[in-house]
């Protein structure tokens, strides 16, 4: 099963609106540079919620092959849910994607995996493409065994939502914006635990096909040594995706196969 991968790019809470706008400008003109192949890696930028209607006026008329999503969404489709964005808007944008369960908003914001698996409905309700983060502590990985938690935070999400177009993306917490990435070995045991729990629950044709990002200090320089492995679809990109010139060598990872 030949799966398109996805390199996207989590902005988190960097680029106003007028840096996004440059910003996906650059970006865009390094891969026109660089003849790039969109059909071949997907490119995806999932800007703050201020910036995405510029992202996406801009996409449009310039009719470029980026995609674009956002970081959150409620799990409620609208009403009294103050500071909350509903998937209905960020459908009426056009957006794609959707991050849901990113490790900063289940420490920073509590969400549980029952509330991570109500966005993953939400957006799936609303037609986005839910990229749906789960991850583990060292502590968790040395104590209960590779991709137990993941497994466990994703089963809750495959156990309550009907099966679906999802992305996963696996990002073990001490990778995420230490410098200090996971290796290949150990991303690819959780992600093809991650498809075993996709198959298990929903079945071949839904896990064959379901993209499992990496994610975690992805840099230009390890980008290619994730690819390689199987089950490992693409990555999810934080603070090399802030340097349009940066993210477009990690997008651009077949060049540098071997380096
Ligand atoms: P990082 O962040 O690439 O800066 O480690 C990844 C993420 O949190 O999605």
């Amino acid at each position: 099963m030949s799966r398109t991968a996805l390199i996207a790019g989590n902005w988190k809470m960097n680029l106003d609106h007028l840096q996004a706008i440059a910003t996906v400008q650059k970006l865009a003109w390094t891969l026109k540079d660089a003849h790039y192949d969109y059909d071949g890696v997907e490119v995806a930028v999932f800007p703050p919620f201020t910036d995405l209607r510029s992202v996406q006026t801009l996409i449009s008329a310039d009719k470029l092959q980026i995609r674009f999503g956002a970081q959150d969404l409620s799990e409620h489709d609208g009403g009294a849910y103050t500071g909350d964005i509903s998937g209905a808007f960020l459908k009426a944008l056009d957006a794609a994607y959707v991050i849901v369960g990113h490790s900063e908003r289940r420490t920073m914001h509590g969400e549980t995996d029952e509330i991570v698996a109500a966005k993953t409905a939400a957006a799936v309700r609303h037609g986005l493409v839910p990229v749906v983060c789960v991850g583990e502590t060292m502590e968790d990985r040395t104590a209960r065994g590779a991709g137990v938690v993941p497994v466990e935070q994703l089963q809750v999400v495959l156990d309550s939502v009907a099966p679906a177009d999802i992305v996963v993306a696996y990002e073990p917490v001490w990778a995420i914006g230490s410098g200090q990435a996971a290796t290949a070995e150990q991303a690819q045991e959780d992600c093809s635990a991650l498809r075993r729990a996709i198959q298990t629950a929903w079945g071949d044709e839904r896990a064959a096909p379901t993209r499992i990002l990496y994610g975690g200090s992805v840099k230009s320089g390890n980008i290619a040594s994730f690819m390689r492995e199987p089950d490992i679809d693409g990555a999810l990109v934080g603070g090399a995706s802030l340097d349009a010139t940066e993210f477009a060598a990690i997008a651009r990872y077949k060049h540098h196969v071997g380096r």
